[in-house]
């Protein structure tokens, strides 16, 4: 399998020291490794650099070093609102809460990153209804997010996700708030979005989730420590 020369998510001693007062904190350390198709989840112990790990390589935030690809862009180069373009044309988003826009419905939340792209409301609409149906969601298009159970408010911010056909698709503990069976469903429905050329990273805690990816990425105090399954690189 290729590592992805097309760098579509790349990462080269990518590196974040945070500044907490007098102190630093070194969050990440030099983490190289260039993602290839499929799903790679990342696991280490709290505090070991997970979502620093996350944030970078989606552009929320800049490393203090290194570099980072991001479908071709090289993330660490560009300002914030370049950073955002990238986003929301490569990336799509699961976290595990806050995921929704309290003030729309399922089938607007859906379709609000096709709004931001410009896309004419009726094909919004349509697309948006398609995506709600792929997570079995299309009976509650209408309801507000607090209408809708844990599980079914992840069901609809993958669909949300999945508005632009990312090439990248993040998630951050998806399945933490969730009961056995609702998180089955949410991981499930994201194991199954590793289509084509597709990268999904999968942050998470619970080695069971962990061993369903193709492959595992070990953190521990902000270095990867250890590659486990079909790494390529
Ligand atoms: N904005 C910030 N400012 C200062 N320090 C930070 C900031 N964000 C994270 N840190 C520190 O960086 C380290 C890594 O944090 P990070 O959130 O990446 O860990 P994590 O692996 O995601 O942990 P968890 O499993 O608990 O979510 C921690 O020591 C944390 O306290
Ligand atoms: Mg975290």
């Amino acid at each position: 399998m290729s590592g992805g020369g097309d760098r579509v998510l790349r990462a080269r001693n990518l590196t974040k020291r945070y500044r907490q007062g007098e102190v630093w904190i070194d969050a990440l350390k030099g983490f190289t490794y260039d993602f290839p198709p499929g799903v790679t989840a990342v696991v280490g112990p709290s505090g070991s650099g997970k979502t620093t790990l996350l944030n970078l390589l989606a552009g929320f935030d800049r490393p203090t070093a290194g570099e980072v690809f991001l479908a071709g862009h090289p993330l660490h180069a560009l300002g914030e609102d370049e950073r955002a373009g990238v986003r929301l044309t490569s990336a799509g988003f699961v976290f595990q809460s806050w995921n929704l826009l309290p003030t729309l419905s399922a089938l607007e939340n859906v379709a609000f990153p096709l709004l931001l792209k410009g896309i004419p409301r009726r094909e919004r609409n349509e697309r948006a209804r398609a995506l709600l149906a792929e997570v079995g969601l299309e009976h509650r298009s209408t309801h507000y997010p607090n209408q809708l159970s844990g599980g079914e408010q992840q069901r609809v911010a993958i669909a949300r996700a999945l508005a632009l056909d990312p090439l990248v698709l993040f998630a951050d503990e998806p399945t933490g708030n969730l009961d056995s069976a609702a998180g089955e469903r949410v991981l499930e429905l994201l194991l199954a979005q590793a289509r084509g050329n597709r990268r999904v990273v999968l942050v998470t805690h619970d080695l069971e989730i962990a061993a369903r990816a193709h492959r595992v990425l070990r953190l521990k105090d902000g270095r990867l420590v250890e590659i486990q399954g079909d790494d390529p690189t």
